[in-house]
């Protein structure tokens, strides 16, 4: 297991297996009644987050407390960032104080692995501007390979929507490349980055605009992204509702998909724009998955933070 968590890309195949599997097992520790094992005791995590997070952030904290270590939360506002202290000040302040890890949100790409080269401590992206999201690319394995009854290999993932602003879409590629399943990224010209042709054909995956083709192939997931308009300087759709016609997944496009595949999940990282990417009645459809995400998203964060800071077995009694 590398040092930090920075981006899937860092994770071989067997350790993305070990960070699933033990998930599994944390997320048997969520079931149970006390919710407490002590494999971190003494250790201390400290979630910076410089960018707004409801599920993340505590997310990540509920993971360290349920596997007893101390964890502080900084965020921007209220921090002296806000006095114009640098992102390096401000980490290398924190890690001063001793703590064993450092889990970080940033509007910039690349923060996350800035801040591993200036500190100590352990360091896991909770996010870097447009660029990775490693944890929600494993909860979003997680979450399918429970759906689908064990593994996503083979599997048709369709990812939906803003791509050109979106960390997750690029952490789940190589998560999803890895696993072994198959993945057709769907937007608008407008909503794909520049150069994504090539990279569709180095890593192999499909490129579409045409979501009712897509959807007609019967995929096994639709994973919708989120429109992010707070990222969003121009015109990148005429309308919201011309967005909804032809890319939302609105209630036909769910029967159209229902009825291709009986089998079908629906996922989506949140928050979800309801009526925009996703309609009220596919968010809550029996086929929504959004609510396993989150509850996986407790279970994989535990296992990050067991093995990256523990080298020895897993403590699952209090
Ligand atoms: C995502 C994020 O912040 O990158 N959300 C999340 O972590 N649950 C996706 C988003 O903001 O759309």
């Amino acid at each position: 297991m590398p040092k930090h968590l920075l981006s899937i890309a860092d994770l071989d195949l067997p350790a993305l297996r070990a960070l699933l599997d033990t998930a599994s097992q944390m997320q048997d520790v969520q079931r149970r009644e006390v919710k407490k094992v002590p494999t971190l005791r003494g250790r201390t995590i400290v979630n910076l987050f410089f960018e707004d997070s409801t599920r993340t952030r505590s997310s990540f904290e509920i993971a360290g407390k349920w596997l007893s270590a101390d964890v502080i939360n900084v965020s921007a506002k209220g921090s002296s960032t806000s006095k114009g202290e640098s992102l390096r000040d401000t980490a290398q302040t924190i890690a001063a104080m001793g703590v064993d890890a450092i889990v970080i949100r940033h509007s910039a790409s690349g923060a996350a692995h800035q801040v591993a080269g200036w500190v100590d401590a352990h360091i896991v992206n909770a996010g870097d501007g447009t660029h990775e999201h490693p944890t929600q690319a494993l909860l979003d394995a997680y979450t399918m390979e429970h759906a689908f009854g064990g593994s996503v290999e083979g599997r048709h993932v369709a990812i939906v929507g803003d791509l050109t602003h979106s960390r997750v879409v690029r952490s789940n590629l190589l998560a999803l490349a890895k696993l072994g399943a198959r993945v057709t990224l769907v937007a608008p010209h407008t909503l794909m980055p520049s150069g994504i042709g090539e990279w569709a054909q180095t890593d192999g995956f499909a490129l579409a605009t045409d979501l009712d083709e897509v959807i007609a192939s019967g995929p096994d997931a639709l994973m919708m992204l989120r429109v992010q308009r707070e990222r969003m300087s121009g015109g990148f759709f005429p309308t919201p509702r011309e967005y909804t016609v032809h890319y939302g997944l609105t209630r036909d496009r769910l029967a159209t998909a229902a009825a291709a595949n009986a089998d079908l999940v629906i996922c989506h990282p949140g928050p979800m724009n309801r009526g925009l990417e996703i309609a009220p009645e596919a968010a809550d459809a029996a086929q929504s998955r959004v609510l396993d995400q989150v509850a996986a998203g407790v279970a994989v964060r535990m296992s990050v933070l067991y093995h990256l800071l523990t080298t020895g077995g897993l403590e699952m009694t209090a």
